[in-house]
């Protein structure tokens, strides 16, 4: 696979071709996802819960985001496309956010995700112009669960005409990436088809541009129940975990995955 960047994400959405993205915090899982075929790895900040034992996103640091990511484009052969999570508080001034950027990319990221919506662009517009892409994380941002009082579906109703036309002002302002987690599948349908940017989807329906899973959620890893978009692929898988890292590739790229009972209305 020849090196994963912006450009061929822009192509692909361009095609129509669905593109694949897992989390990942080690070099070991990054080398075999890229060997595997997956186009993006995404450092999230959900290492809290899955690596550091936390019950939230909440007490991850810019160092712990740091030191994984380093990890894990050390292990990246070179190909995937690297989005790392700017964690809880580290952008909510624009000094910070660039000063906390600045860090991640330097350890190895690509790209910086950040949760919010259009309060963020200013933020957007100004990474952009030091040469750092941004990568906005809209719909479910678990970050913010205190204030949704828990991890629920979002933009149902009136909500997703805010939720749309928050994307698109995000995407005029030069959002190079979106992620949209947990909404109807009609309206994951309806953003993706309305910004210029890829949309990675996790419980947004099968029209996002690429989707994501939580690495230890598609390898059936839980601690509690898995929730309604999380697909075991290491159940179909004939050559372990690295079968099934290349399962969700073709699945994804064929529209398999997700189905309809992975979806929300
Ligand atoms: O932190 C994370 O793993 C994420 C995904 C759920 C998209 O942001």
């Amino acid at each position: 696979m020849k090196s994963v960047t912006l450009s061929t994400l822009r192509e692909l959405k361009a095609r129509g071709e669905k593109f694949s993205c897992l989390t990942c915090y080690d070099a070991t899982f990054a080398h075999v996802m890229s060997q595997a075929g997956i186009e993006t790895i995404l450092i999230g900040d959900s290492l809290g819960m899955v690596v550091q034992g936390q019950s939230s996103t909440l007490p991850v640091s810019v160092t712990d985001m740091a030191y994984h990511t380093a990890a894990v484009a050390r292990g990246n052969p070179g190909n995937a496309f690297i989005i790392a999570d700017m964690p809880f508080m580290s952008y909510a001034r624009i000094e910070d956010a660039l000063s906390n950027a600045k860090v991640l990319m330097q350890a190895g990221a690509h790209i910086v995700k950040l949760e919010g919506g259009v309060w963020l662009r200013d933020t957007v517009v100004q990474l952009a112009r030091g040469g750092i892409p941004a990568c906005v994380h809209m719909g479910l941002t678990p970050q913010s669960v205190n204030v949704f009082g828990g991890y629920k579906v979002q933009g149902r109703g009136d909500a997703a005409d805010t939720l749309l036309a928050e994307a698109i002002e995000l995407d005029k302002a030069g959002a190079a990436l979106f992620v949209l987690e947990c909404v109807p599948a009609a309206l994951g349908k309806h953003i993706s088809e309305s910004v210029t940017a890829p949309v990675i989807g996790i419980g947004a329906g099968p029209h996002c541009d690429g989707q994501v899973l939580v690495m230890h959620d598609m390898l059936g890893l839980h601690t509690g129940k898995p929730a309604r978009f999380v697909k075991n692929f290491l159940d179909e898988s004939d050559d372990g975990i690295a079968g099934a890292f290349k399962a969700f590739v073709s699945a994804v790229k064929a529209g398999s995955y997700p189905a309809p009972e992975h979806c929300f209305e």
